[in-house]
């Protein structure tokens, strides 16, 4: 992960640098660091912790200069504290790096039986060490030494340098992890991504895989592994200059939360004629009638929007869906079909491992087409097609507004295949596209239990366990509000399908574990509230979470409810994801902890 910024500027580039970093920071927030070039020297401040440290530590001792690099971290390699934190350096050059150099160990012994000594743990300080080396005992000029330095390390990187003596180069390279160049008037600008461009320039030009460049302020020398001269088109990007705000809530995540009614909406519009109550997919898609299976790929919470995904398409469409996460679809030796087609969800659009999912599916063949928010990113940049969700930037590191986003957009993927599969009739598809319209205005009636779920989060806050669980489409909404739980709250938290409880979970079951029952007034409700009977037999606390009828027949014994409107029951996921959000909020809020940037997470994961 880790976020990298790079200015060959015309003025003083320390606070330009710290405003890049702001727009990064939702990549790692473990430390954070810049290193400028005055009078030909390199200088640097780190600290640990928040970006708002180093703003400090920079207002009591200013670090002068017109170029310089940046970087915050989600660390790897060794804690994070300031001796780990970027950028690493030596008198020669100061290196900021995004990724795992899987072969350092091997490349800092070589380093140290040379005499070299290192001063950090991570693995990015080969790579200053390195290219030192090369300057000074094989007298290689900046860019050989880069060159060179970069060809013998091995694993999934994003590397920004400058040099002493040299205040108008920057060089820069990727493999793996994306970089962006930006350019200015006799400025140049280098980013992790776009959005962090965006205050300086919008004239972005993507590297690609393995590419290197060497920067100055009005040229940008771009070079493939091979060492080639390549030309990489410059767009220009149409990332926001402004920084998103809370809009008046407390956090970012509780801003999002709120959001959906209207993003949900937007997201419904880009699919949905309401006037044929049908919906519409964009040009060029699969061709649903011929397509013999459907992988669908994603980490997380984006992972658990695919699984509840694979109850639609198979209901609907009758389509066989493939589903896993990323990080074991992409080692796996799966048997691709001659007409398969794979779908990759994401929200950032930057997951190491479903970018890697989605290369495999390409080398074999597939189609690729993926669910994505951020329109400029890598995954979007490498699918075939790009199935819109509008949910706009997503601050918080907890995943809330993208999730019920691609859940719609998935919801309209999986009709259209039914309707153009011949399994899904005309009327059930004006059915489900009436019941659609109406998610918004539910969601927005789901969002008027918050008071209640505050206080029954006061509760919640007090357990070491919870356990979530639910039948069908509920299940993945389940796995999702305990994953929601566990990451904001540090409360141990599982979901699990209803009907497994008994085969082991179960034996946790006493008075002090809540355990969230997700039950719409489905097929499966009679089967879910038998479940959530035999925890209630064993003490356990229940939290039923169900409609006002739901909760009229079957909830009257329970610990506590928290009603939530009754929709299509195959679109219930959509509606009953946000108690689970509320939940894991206030659960969250009452306990204290960072809800927006929690301990351990970032919310661009970029290394596998
Ligand atoms: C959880 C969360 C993560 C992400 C996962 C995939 O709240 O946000 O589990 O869903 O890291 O990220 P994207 O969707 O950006 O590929």
């Amino acid at each position: 992960m880790c976020g990298i910024i790079g200015i060959l500027g015309s003025k003083e580039v320390a606070p330009q640098i710290i405003a890049g970093l702001k727009r990064l920071e939702y990549r790692g927030y473990d430390s954070a660091g810049i290193a400028t070039l005055h009078d030909g020297r390199l200088a640097r401040r780190r600290a640990p912790g928040k970006l708002s440290n180093l703003d400090e530590a920079l207002s009591a001792t200013p670090l002068p200069g017109i170029a310089g690099i940046g970087h915050t971290r989600w660390a790897t390699h060794g804690a994070p504290n300031e001796t780990n934190a970027h950028p690493h350096m030596t008198e020669r050059v100061a290196v900021v790096h995004n990724g795992i150099i899987e072969n350092f160990a091997e490349l800092r012994r070589e380093l140290e039986d040379k005499g070299i000594v290192f001063e950090s743990e991570t693995d990015a300080e080969v790579c200053p060490q390195l290219i030192t080396y090369y300057l000074q005992t094989e007298n290689m000029a900046p860019v050989e030494a880069f060159k060179k330095a970069i060809g013998r390390m091995r694993g999934a990187f994003a590397f920004a340098a400058i040099f002493s003596g040299e205040d108008d180069l920057m060089i820069c390279g990727r493999k793996g992890s994306p970089l962006a160049i930006g350019r200015g008037n006799d400025e140049m600008y280098l980013g992790s991504d776009a959005y962090a461009l965006a205050p300086f320039t919008n004239r972005v030009t993507y590297l690609e895989e393995g590419d290197w460049a060497v920067l100055t302020r009005n040229s940008i020398d771009v070079r493939d592994e091979a060492g080639a001269k390549v030309q990489r088109q410059e767009v220009i990007s149409s990332a926001s200059q402004g920084l998103v705000d809370k809009e008046g809530h407390r956090h970012f995540m509780a801003k999002e939360i709120h959001e959906q009614p209207e993003v949900i909406a937007h997201t419904i519009s880009r699919y949905v004629d309401p006037s044929t109550k049908t919906v519409r997919l964009p040009n060029g898609v699969f061709d649903f009638a011929k397509l013999d299976r459907l992988t669908v790929t994603a980490c997380g919470t984006a992972y658990y929007a695919g699984l509840v995904s694979k109850y639609w398409f198979e209901k609907w469409a009758k389509l066989p869906i493939e589903i896993d996460v990323a990080s074991e679809l992409r080692y796996r030796d799966v048997p691709w079909t001659k007409n398969g087609g794979a779908l990759f969800i994401s929200q950032s659009g930057e997951t190491a491992d479903t970018l890697a999912a989605l290369r495999d599916a390409r080398a074999n063949g597939q189609q690729i087409a993926t669910v994505v928010n951020v329109a400029e990113s890598s995954i979007a940049r490498e699918a075939d097609i790009i199935f819109p969700m509008a949910a706009g930037p997503e601050i918080g590191v907890a995943s809330t507004k993208a999730f019920t986003c691609q859940l719609v957009s998935l919801a309209c993927i999986a009709i259209a295949a039914g309707r153009i599969r011949g399994t899904l009739t005309a009327e059930e598809e004006s059915v489900l596209v009436t019941s659609l319209l109406e998610i918004p205005r539910l969601v927005s009636e789901a969002l008027k239990q918050s008071d209640k779920i505050e206080t029954i989060a006061r509760d919640i806050a007090k357990a070491t366990g919870i356990f979530y669980i639910g039948r069908g489409v509920s299940y993945p909404i389940a796995l999702e509000g305990a994953l929601k739980l566990k990451e904001i709250s540090y409360i141990h938290a599982e979901g699990y399908a209803a009907g497994e409880l008994k085969h082991g979970p179960i034996a946790l079951i006493d008075e002090n574990l809540p355990i969230v029952v997700i039950a719409p007034k489905d097929a499966h409700f009679e089967k879910t509230v038998s479940n959530m009977q035999e925890v209630m037999a064993r003490d356990g606390k229940a939290l039923m979470v169900s409609c006002k009828d739901g909760i009229a027949e079957a909830g009257g014994k329970t610990w506590a409810a928290i009603e939530t409107p009754q929709t299509h029951p195959m679109l219930a996921p959509i509606v009953y994801t946000v108690p689970v959000q509320l939940l894991a909020y206030f659960t969250a809020t009452t306990k204290g902890t960072d809800v927006d940037q929690p301990r351990n997470l970032a919310k661009s994961v970029t290394v596998e």
